[in-house]
């Protein structure tokens, strides 16, 4: 196995992509062979750590043409992921592109493109989708459990309200409900990828004020509605300004039962209802069962050994878990899992929930990439 290594490259590995580093350094399947970022000094750490000669890059195009690479792992700032990707696709070295895929519809179309006229892959990196609660659930409903799934919704509740830069891509780029792929990841696996058609979003108002007096483009809350081409729904609300511990609740109904994830802490439970004759209905099951219940049936292979060999950690886990899932694909020359359809089909909907907002929750038509 040690021969034909997948060589990897991260780029802003000061930033969110140090959480690459471990879980690659662990595999037998990749070496990191290149990082790079405009933080020369924060590099050291990084450089040291990983060792075997790892090169050291402050300009991204560098790296991407050493020959040292045939893998890039893209963290950096959100409007930064369409350009670092569009080059990396079109010299055919595989890409990992960190959330969201894009910030315009524009970039959305370039990228399509790119990712179609390159030989390498493209996946977006959206690691809730491998949190262990939402693969139980995706065992769930491909086994037919829920029924026909016909509604879902996601709360992305982190509070960024007490880190107000205004000169941060953050303060700028972040805004309607355009970091939504958190939710629409986990949802759209359960809805097995259909294509959103329209959306419209509304918002709780900007009131998020940095000390120069300017307004966080990001309102304090926001909801964001999906409709599939079918006529299903799936609800997005993202809140940065409520003072609250982080949470990614969910709910999904079936025609036979539902359930809720609520997400605020490792031990907080999760509940199924089903309405079918073998279902446990007795009163001390108060009708809800707890999602662990259903962890030995659907619990992936890949988390069950994630258990066992690493600590509690990199959202509880998942990252690890996405990050093997990743190399190891890529070692064995398979399909990566989050492909363009489904990047764009998380990212886009977000994007015009911008313009949805400006025009008084306007319903917008998602434009198809595939056509022209
Ligand atoms: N999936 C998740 O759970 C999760 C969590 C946090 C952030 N993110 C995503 O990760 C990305 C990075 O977020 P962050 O908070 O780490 O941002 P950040 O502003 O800290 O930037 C990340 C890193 O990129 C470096 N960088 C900036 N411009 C660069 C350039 N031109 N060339 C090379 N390096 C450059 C920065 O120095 C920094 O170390 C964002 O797209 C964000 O949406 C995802």
């Amino acid at each position: 196995m040690k021969n034909n290594k997948v060589r990897i490259g991260i780029v802003g590995v000061v930033g969110r992509g140090q959480i690459f580093v471990d879980p690659i350094l662990m595999t037998d399947y990749a070496d990191i062979t290149a990082i790079c970022d405009i933080n020369v000094e924060g590099m050291k750490k990084y450089e040291e750590k990983i060792g075997k000669g790892v090169k050291v890059f402050t300009n991204y195009e560098e790296m991407i043409d050493s020959g040292l690479i045939d893998a890039v792992f893209v963290a950096t700032p959100m409007p930064l992921h369409v350009p670092m990707s569009i080059y990396a696709l079109d010299r055919n070295i595989h890409v990992i592109s960190e959330v969201t895929a894009a910030v315009t519809v524009e970039e959305c179309r370039e990228l399509y493109k790119a990712v179609k006229r390159s030989k390498a892959q493209y996946m977006m990196a959206e690691n809730v989708n491998f949190f262990k609660d939402v693969m139980i659930i995706d065992g769930l409903v491909k086994a037919g459990y829920l029924g026909k799934i016909h509604y879902a919704e996601g709360h992305y509740i982190h509070y960024t309200g007490d880190v107000i830069d205004p000169n941060s891509w953050r303060f700028k780029t972040i805004a309607g409900c355009n970091y939504c792929t958190h939710n629409l990841g986990p949802m759209l696996q359960w809805f097995g990828n259909e294509r959103i058609a329209k959306i419209c979003c509304i918002g709780s108002g900007m009131r998020r004020q940095a000390p120069t007096g300017e307004f966080a483009r990001s309102e304090m809350a926001n909801v964001l509605m999906c409709k599939t081409e079918s006529g299903r729904l799936m609800q997005v609300r993202k809140d940065g300004g409520t003072p609250t511990p982080y949470m990614i609740p969910f709910e999904i109904c079936g025609t036979i039962g539902k359930v809720m994830v609520r997400k605020s802490s490792p031990v907080e439970e999760n509940y199924v209802y089903l309405n079918t004759e073998e279902y446990d209905h007795t009163p001390y099951a108060e009708e809800w069962k707890s999602l662990q219940y259903y962890e030995r049936e659907f619990l992936p292979k890949s988390w069950v050994e994630a258990t066992h060999t690493v600590p509690n950690m990199g959202h509880l886990r998942a990252d690890y878990v996405m990050t093997i899932e990743i190399v190891k694909a890529l070692y064995e020359g398979r399909k990566l899992p989050i492909d363009i359809d489904m990047a764009l089909n998380m990212t886009v909907p977000g994007i015009l929930s911008i313009e949805s907002v400006e025009n008084g929750c306007k319903w917008i038509d998602v434009p198809k990439f595939d056509v022209d």
